[in-house]
């Protein structure tokens, strides 16, 4: 073993990188996973400069580790790094997963299964035959519309400030179901069953300009971001008129438990983590 990282003989060594990545909950996540499931791994945090990223998965691949989740800014750059993609990872153009196997760089993509697991199994929204409003077409969007498409919408729409963007990558999943790009503006009128928020307007405390009566009788808004307090968009959509308002804590969780499952070939409890994890998170 190499001295490029502190590692514990006995245990199989996993990490997160990102930068920053002070704040990332990955790590108290899989060591619970792994007390839970009674896997012998250790899970830590690497902050990598930007420009190191290549060195740094190198160095980890050289040291033994066995596997990464890899977070923003690096996840195009892991997709481009590694030497086999998973068929979801391929279309989501983005890798949070690497698991090292005989020497060689296998990238998957669990972002969009944890959006639809935390959706379907912990909330129990129904998505088929359902009206879809995306909202954001960067990375976090394009990651997880083809998992959503999986689940047969009867629509999908893609709202976006820039509607080029938008109508690109709607176009670039048509294949996959139905699905448009559009306007802001155009959404007036129109009423959706599940809003999800894929943008990062939350992170500045923003609001995408959403038409009043948008959402659907009975419908639910979902904010792919998480906080202490509700993000702006979840305090607009309970003044719209929805109790069914979430935050992206159980997709955080359950795109972890998909990695992990990835890894190790079991798949954790997850409810039962996200419990232990929401009061610390409001903390
Ligand atoms: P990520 O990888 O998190 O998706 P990104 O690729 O930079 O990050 O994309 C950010 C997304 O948030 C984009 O869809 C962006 O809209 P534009 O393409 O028009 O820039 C959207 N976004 C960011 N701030 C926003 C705001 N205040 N209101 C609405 N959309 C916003």
């Amino acid at each position: 073993m190499s001295d490029l990282f502190n590692f514990d003989e006995g245990r199989d060594q996993y990490a997160v990188m990102g930068n920053p990545i002070t704040h990332s909950k990955s790590p108290r996540i899989h060591t619970l996973f792994a007390e839970q499931t009674e896997q012998k791994l250790e899970y830590t945090a690497i902050q990598v400069d930007i420009g190191g990223f290549s060195q740094a998965i190198g160095n980890f691949n050289a040291s033994g580790g066995k596997g990464l989740n890899i977070t923003v800014p690096f996840k195009q750059e892991a997709w481009q790094q590694v030497t086999e993609r998973s068929v979801r990872a391929e279309r989501a153009g983005a890798v949070n997963t690497i698991k090292f196997e005989n020497h060689k760089l296998i990238g998957d993509n669990t972002d969009g299964v944890g959006l639809v697991n935390d959706l379907t199994l912990n909330h129990q929204i129904q998505i088929r035959a359902k009206r879809i409003l995306l909202m954001g077409a960067g990375g976090a969007a394009r990651g997880v519309l083809a998992p959503l498409l999986a689940q047969q919408p009867s629509l999908l729409v893609i709202a976006n400030r820039t509607v080029d963007k938008a109508v690109e990558l709607a176009s670039s999943f048509a294949d996959l179901g139905i699905i448009k790009g559009s306007s802001y503006d155009d959404l007036r009128g129109q009423q959706f069953d599940l809003i999800i928020n894929a943008t990062a307007a939350s992170l500045q405390g923003k609001l995408p300009p959403l038409p009043d009566g948008i959402i659907a009788t009975g419908g639910c808004c979902y904010d792919m971001m998480y906080a202490a307090k509700p993000t702006t968009f979840m305090s607009w959509a309970t003044e719209h008129g929805t109790n069914k308002v979430f935050d992206g804590l159980g997709m955080l969780v359950e795109q972890a438990a998909e990695s992990f499952y990835v890894w190790r070939g079991i798949r954790p409890d997850s409810q039962t983590i996200i419990k232990i994890l929401r009061p610390e998170h409001s903390s």
